[in-house]
Parts: C-alpha cells; sequence; structure tokens
C-alpha cells in the first residue's frame, strides 16, 4: 500500500490549494517563483477545474493542465491531483437534472455554486467516473504527480427520487426484510408501519417530529452513498497508478460522515482545519481535529487546508495576527502532520471567495500574508528531517462514534442544550489544559495501549461497545464516563433502566431514576466543584469505592460522580478547571504523566518522536523550565533548563 512517506520523502510537504485556471497563463511562472521563495514544495490542482477540463460533454482540453503540470514539475514542485467531481460543469445539470440534490422539501440544489451533485445519481456517478478516468489515464506516467485528491470535503444530501430508491436498496441490505427495518424503527409508534419497500422515503420533511431511526440510518445511508462515491474514482486512480496514495480531505469534526470508517478507505487521512482567530479555545479545537486525524490515520496525516489569514464565511472575518499561523502550523506537525497546506495559494480575485486569503494575499509579495509564508517554509524545512514519520504518543484516548453522535443529535431530548460537538471539545480541552496528549478511539477499537480511556460521550453504544470498555477496566485500565452514555442500542432504542446494565454495575448505580438537565444560567452544586449542563438523579448500589455527591437542591446528597475501582462515572459536566482537576487525578494516578512538568498555561508541549513541542498561545513572552540541554530546531541555538517564549512563540527542542 502507498502511503504518506512515500511523498514526503523527509520533507514536511508546504503549500496549498492552487487554482491557476482563475489567472491568465502570464502569472504562472510567477507562481512558481513565488512558491520556490517561500520553500513550497506542494500544489493541490484541479479541485474545481470540470469545466475547464470538460468544457463540453466529452470533449477534453488538457493543454493547459499539461503545461502546469510541467511548469510546476520543472520548478521542483509536486502536485496533488485532484478529480474535479465536486463541482460539476454546468452543462451536466442542464443536460441531466437528475444528478442535482434535493434537499429535505424537494427543492432542487442547482449549479452556480459548488458541491452541486447528488451522491445517488447513476449519471453523476458516470460522468465522475469518466472525468476521473480521462484525468488518471493522462496524468499517471507525469512526474510531478505524487498523490490523488478525490473529490473536495464531501458533505452533500440528496433526498430526491433517486437517493429514495438507493435508500431502500441499502435498507433492504440491512435489514433484510421489511418485519425487521419495522421493528428497528419501533413503527408501532405513530401508525409508522411500512408494508411495502416503496413507501420508505429519505428523511424528508415532516409537519412533526421525524422517527428518529429512520433519520439516524439516513445519516448512515448518507455516509455510506458518499464512501461509494470516493471509492469509485480511488479505484479509478488506482488502477492506473497503484504506486500513488490517495486521499480526500475530512472537514473538522464534520458530522456527515462517518470518519473512522471513511479512513480504511484511504491511503493517506487529510483534513481541513479553520478555527477562528478570535475565539479564545481556538487552538484547542484545532489541537482536537489534529489528534482525531492523526487516530484515524494511524500514523501521519495531512493538513490539507488551513486559512493563510482570514476566512469570508463567518459573520465577522478577522485575519490571523502576526505568528498565528506559523504557531498554529506547527501545533498540527507537533501532533502528527507530516503536511502543512493551505487554501489557497493566490487569493481570488473573483468569485465568492475573493475575500478569503490566499498564501500570496490581494497585497502580493510585500503582503505580511506571504511574508510570513516564507518564514514558516523555513521553518518547515528545519524540522522536516526530524520529524517527517515520528509518532505521537498517547497514553490516554478518548472515544468517539459518529453513530451514537447522529443517534444523540436528534429533536425531542431532555435538553437541547447538550451539543455533542461541545461536550468533546470540553473533555478535550480538560485533558489539553492538564497538558496530557491524548488520541481518539473508536468505542469498538483496540484500547490496550491505553492506560486511561474516556467517555465524553457515548449514548449509543453496541454491545461489543459496552464488552470493550469493560474489558479495559477488568484489565486494570483507567475508564471515565459522561453523562448519558449507554443510554441506547445502535437502532436508538432505550437500553432497559435508560442505561445498560453492564455499564450501570460497572460504576455502582442501582437505579437511574430521572435525568435533570440545567438551563443556561444554572449549574449544579456538588462536594468540592459545581457541575453544567446536566445533573441526574442516581441511586447508588453501594459498591462504589469514592462518591461525591451533588449538595443542595433537589438531589442533595445523591451522587454526581461514582468511583468503583478503576471506572468512573460524572452525571454532570464539571466546570472546566473542575474536569481538568479531575482528569489530570485519574491520569496521575494511572501512572500517566504530562508531556513536561510545570508549564506555564498558555504553553503547550507535544512530544512527537524524540522532540520536544512547546508552543505558545499567548501574547505576553513566558519562561519555560526544561530541564537539561536542548538544541531548539529552530533556531539552531542550545537550550540548558529553560526556554523563552515570546508572542506566539515555538520551540522544537531535541536532546
Ligand atoms: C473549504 C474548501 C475550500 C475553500 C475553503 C474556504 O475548506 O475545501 O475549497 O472553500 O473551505 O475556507
Amino acid at each position: 500500500m502507498p502511503h504518506l512517506a512515500d511523498v514526503t520523502r523527509d520533507r514536511v510537504l508546504f503549500g496549498g490549494d492552487y487554482n491557476p485556471e482563475q489567472w491568465p497563463e502570464e502569472t504562472w511562472p510567477e507562481d512558481v517563483r513565488l512558491m520556490r521563495a517561500a520553500g513550497v514544495n506542494t500544489v493541490t490542482v484541479g479541485v474545481f477545474s470540470w469545466s475547464k477540463l470538460e468544457p463540453r460533454p466529452g470533449v477534453h482540453d488538457f493543454g493547459w493542465l499539461d503545461r502546469l503540470m510541467d511548469l510546476l514539475h520543472d520548478g521542483g514542485i509536486g502536485v496533488v491531483l485532484a478529480t474535479p467531481t465536486s463541482s460539476p460543469p454546468p452543462w451536466l445539470g442542464h443536460l441531466h437534472p437528475d444528478t442535482l440534490p434535493r434537499d429535505e422539501d424537494g427543492r432542487t440544489e442547482w449549479w452556480g455554486g459548488r458541491q452541486h451533485f447528488s451522491h445517488s445519481s447513476a449519471t453523476y456517478r458516470r460522468h465522475a467516473a469518466a472525468i476521473t478516468e480521462a484525468l488518471a489515464a493522462r496524468y499517471a506516467g507525469h512526474p510531478a504527480l505524487t498523490l490523488w485528491h478525490i473529490n473536495n470535503e464531501y458533505c452533500t444530501y440528496d433526498h430526491g427520487d433517486e437517493a429514495a430508491a438507493r435508500f431502500r436498496r441499502w435498507l433492504q441490505d440491512r435489514y433484510g426484510t421489511l418485519d425487521a427495518l419495522n421493528t428497528a424503527w419501533g413503527t408501532a409508534f405513530w401508525s409508522q408501519g411500512y408494508g411495502d419497500w416503496a413507501e420508505i422515503l429519505p428523511a424528508r420533511r415532516t409537519h412533526y417530529l421525524k422517527n428518529p431511526a429512520q433519520v439516524l440510518d439516513f445519516r448512515r445511508f448518507t455516509s455510506d452513498m458518499l464512501l461509494e462515491c470516493f471509492v469509485a474514482e480511488r479505484d479509478i486512480v488506482r488502477r492506473h497508478t497503484p504506486h500513488l496514495p490517495v486521499t480526500t480531505n475530512f472537514m473538522p469534526l464534520w458530522s456527515g460522515v462517518d470518519a473512522w470508517r471513511w479512513a480504511e478507505e484511504e491511503d493517506v487521512v487529510s483534513v481541513d482545519l479553520y478555527p477562528d482567530p478570535r475565539d479564545p479555545l481556538a487552538a484547542r479545537h484545532g489541537a482536537l481535529v489534529q489528534d482525531m486525524t492523526r487516530s484515524q490515520a494511524r500514523g501521519p496525516w495531512m493538513l490539507m487546508e488551513q486559512a493563510p489569514g482570514p476566512v469570508n464565511w463567518r459573520g465577522v472575518n478577522h485575519p490571523k495576527p502576526r505568528g498565528l499561523n506559523r504557531l498554529w502550523s506547527l501545533q498540527a506537525v507537533a501532533r502528527g502532520a507530516d503536511a502543512v497546506c493551505h487554501f489557497q495559494w493566490r487569493q481570488s480575485r473573483q468569485g465568492a471567495e475573493k475575500f478569503h486569503s490566499g498564501m500570496v494575499g490581494h497585497a502580493g509579495e510585500e503582503g505580511r500574508t506571504y511574508q510570513e509564508i516564507k518564514r514558516l517554509g523555513a521553518d518547515l524545512a528545519k524540522l522536516g528531517p526530524h520529524v517527517v514519520g515520528t509518532r505521537v504518543r498517547a497514553d490516554v484516548a478518548v472515544l468517539h462514534d459518529w453513530h451514537s453522535w447522529w443517534a444523540g443529535a436528534q429533536d425531542a431530548r431532555p435538553s437541547a442544550r447538550v451539543d455533542y460537538a461541545d461536550v468533546l471539545h470540553a473533555w478535550h480541552r480538560a485533558l489539553g489544559e492538564a497538558h496530557l496528549t491524548a488520541d481518539f478511539a473508536h468505542p469498538e477499537h483496540d484500547l490496550t495501549p491505553y492506560k486511561v480511556v474516556v467517555v465524553p460521550q457515548l449514548y449509543a453504544l453496541t454491545d461489543a461497545a459496552v464488552d470493550n470498555l469493560l474489558a479495559h477496566v477488568r484489565r486494570g485500565s483507567s475508564l471515565v464516563c459522561g453523562f448519558l452514555t449507554g443510554v441506547a442500542d445502535p437502532d436508538d432504542r432505550i437500553r432497559p433502566g435508560g442505561m445498560d446494565a453492564r455499564l450501570r454495575a460497572l460504576f455502582g448505580i442501582r437505579t437511574l431514576h430521572e435525568w435533570w438537565p440545567l438551563q443556561a444560567d444554572e449549574t449544579a452544586a456538588c462536594d468540592g466543584f459545581r457541575g453544567t449542563l446536566w445533573s441526574e438523579e442516581i441511586e447508588a448500589d453501594g459498591t462504589a469505592t469514592e462518591t461525591i455527591p451533588y449538595k443542595g437542591g433537589e438531589l442533595d446528597g445523591l451522587p454526581a460522580v461514582l468511583r468503583k475501582g478503576g471506572a468512573w462515572y460524572l452525571s454532570t459536566l464539571p466546570e472546566p478547571d473542575d474536569l481538568r482537576d479531575l482528569l489530570a487525578r485519574v491520569a496521575a494516578e494511572a501512572g500517566v504523566r504530562p508531556a513536561l512538568d510545570g508549564l506555564p498555561a498558555d504553553v503547550e508541549a507535544v512530544r512527537r518522536g524524540d522532540l520536544l513541542f512547546l508552543l505558545h498561545h499567548g501574547r505576553e513572552p513566558v519562561t519555560v523550565d526544561v530541564p537539561g540541554t536542548h538544541r531548539d530546531l529552530l533556531t539552531g541555538d542550545s537550550v540548558t533548563d529553560r526556554v523563552t517564549l515570546g508572542r506566539y512563540g515555538a520551540a522544537v527542542l531535541a536532546r
């Protein structure tokens, strides 16, 4: 199997999306000059080029791309070649309206934007395969080609008739009989029993609440259909270039596709990451996405896109202050990235993204953005030989599962305030603020590498996942579970007792009487901390080895936290510092150490291979104690016992 290592060869891949079709050809040599001056070694080409490559049905124009590929190769720049299938040309929708997706109201999503394709359309799939075939055949032998990039941020839904037909087939494969489907979907409720497969619809607009099991399956189906589209194109390019790796770029922590499943089909896992520079927790979000992507990749991964400056799709779009793009890029490398790429190379002058930054902004070569890109290129060049291919080691795993997310993120729940992604962020942030490096894992993955496993929230668990958690604790390792875990089975059927009986026994819960979700302005006082978002009326079975009770209010004296040996259950979400302290304590008791002791709050420390990355997310200089003598790979200086980091400063220390 081809790997990212086949492409990197001791260099951090550095560059971005390059859309030269937006520019006169005279600009291209200038682009290559600026790329070389900045140390750019990789660009992604062709993501949105379908109408240039196939201006009329079956009529190809590859001349411009031939010249571009040659030019890039002559400049020593490798090409990540994209299949252009995320934005079909207008002629496709015009000639074949069946290629266009429908929203839940049956409205067509027209061309004129992008991603206007139906994953279920046989016509779309045929045309996508044909352009992929033509592209792969033409460039298979081109020396600039290093990696395939299929489509772009797969993320579309389709509720149309062809999708309905495919949904029915998908359900037939899953359930076999209508009886089984009716049982799984609980269609006895509200007179929804199906007597004919033809009656089944995608999750279209309904008058009142939709059947949650139907919605859950529709989300599974959507992820699977998009994956089929990916696999079809992947197989075409693989046939032409079996030696080259294939990727597609994930959106960060996007709920639409089961990225665990998808990652198994990729040679290289890549992600796009756009933290908001104004968000005080932006770097924590970045760390989460990076840890998750590394875990999906099970090794080095690609940061396929980040903004070199502002994006243009938030309400208010702030640039990155001086130094921040470098810091966040180094953070990605610290957390396992072997590629640091951007969207996009040259800022557009026209189109929907003309206010989105580029590595070469409207200000051009003199602009701060390009100047900072140059500096970043130089830094990455220094790190490459030391860092590429090395592993990040984590003793802690955070469990995450899309199917549980889909089951839990529906209407008519005990609290609309419980947002799965927020809860996941809260727990990952707590680990980060305790300076503990964590992987992510699927609940059925092998957990033996981890001394501590945390489950922020897994509302729906398979039996195999429950067994996995029990086995983890039986091995003597630690498990910390948040509320609303183990509540439902994979069909979104509530488990008897409101929580899986084996989990209740694991934590020492006799009866889970009621959930008491909290309002935005409400907290639950507990002995030694305050809970937020949620609380529970639990009766313990007397087997817990430690109990932290609620104090005051309706739940006074009842357990807020139960611990039974290595297994902890948190029936509320402690405030950030309290969750941090609790997880730090569990980790310390399990023998898990932070990357470095005594770190200032704003400094993130991550060990990758033999290197220690120190990343300063604050603006005031700080001094960090680093016992011993090291060499800072960024400055080349020798560092003994302490290092000072300036505003958004970083050090990469080698022994
Ligand atoms: C996504 C897309 C890019 C571009 C950027 C803008 O990541 O993949 O094509 O639209 O967003 O931030």
